[in-house]
């Protein structure tokens, strides 16, 4: 039997991280958090100082990225960059080089790799329709932008940094256009996905909605 994979898709601040990584948990699988891999090669870009229109550039520091993942902490090289990927500036940075598709092909690879016994749950924009499109269940997370900005909110001050309501629902806005028009792989529920609205929902509450979908297909 093949190794199953379930996809968790959606915009910014939709849970979706949370979400997977304790559904994750639950079923012992292996977690990929594809959007990490955006921000780490936008982080390696920005302090390089290449054009983050650069895509030639970009797609060969994509290719080569040092990175490993060791349980919660992600790390550039020898550097713990765990917190420092999650900065709203790398954020909107991953955003622009996402559009590029050398970058998106140089990543391919190393996401399919991810898919490794007992299983996989993978969350991103593209996971369902572009890297695991036969996943054994494909979920599309979402939330109002109010919900997403209050939440990003939340995460951004628990980790030290600052942040305003009003700069981050226009960023939001801005990094859901982007995502969502884009030509290459834009964000939008992929063919069969389960489409989950959270905004009245605790992160719990939706890890026993995927959970409970899982469970009836396996
Ligand atoms: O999910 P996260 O906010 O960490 O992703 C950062 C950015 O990386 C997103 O705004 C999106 O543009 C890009 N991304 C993507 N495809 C993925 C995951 C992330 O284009 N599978």
């Amino acid at each position: 039997p093949s190794i199953p994979v379930i996809a968790i898709d959606g915009p910014t601040a939709s849970g979706k991280g949370t979400v997977a990584q304790r559904v994750a948990a639950r079923l012992g699988f292996h977690y990929l958090d594809s959007g990490a891999l955006y921000r780490l090669t936008a982080l390696s870009a920005l302090r390089k100082g290449i054009d983050l229109g650069a895509e030639h550039a970009l797609a060969k520091l994509a290719a080569a990225l040092p990175c490993s993942f060791q349980g919660e902490h992600i790390l550039l090289g020898q550097e713990d960059v765990t917190a420092a990927i999650r900065a709203e500036e790398v954020g909107n940075a991953a955003s622009q080089i996402a559009i590029l598709t050398p970058v998106r092909k140089a990543l391919y690879g190393l996401q399919l790799g991810c898919r490794k016994a007992p299983g996989l749950v993978a969350d991103g924009r593209d996971m369902g329709t572009v890297i695991f499109p036969h996943a054994r269940l494909k979920v599309f997370l979402t939330a109002s932008a109010e919900a997403r900005a209050e939440r990003r909110y939340k995460q951004l001050i628990d980790k030290g940094f600052s942040a305003s309501m009003d700069d981050l629902l226009k960023d939001l806005q801005a990094r859901d256009a982007r995502d969502s028009q884009r030509e290459v792989a834009p964000l939008k529920p992929a063919e069969g996905a389960n489409v989950l609205d959270t905004s009245d929902m605790t992160a719990d509450q939706a890890v026993e909605q995927v959970l409970s979908w899982f469970a009836v297909i396996k």
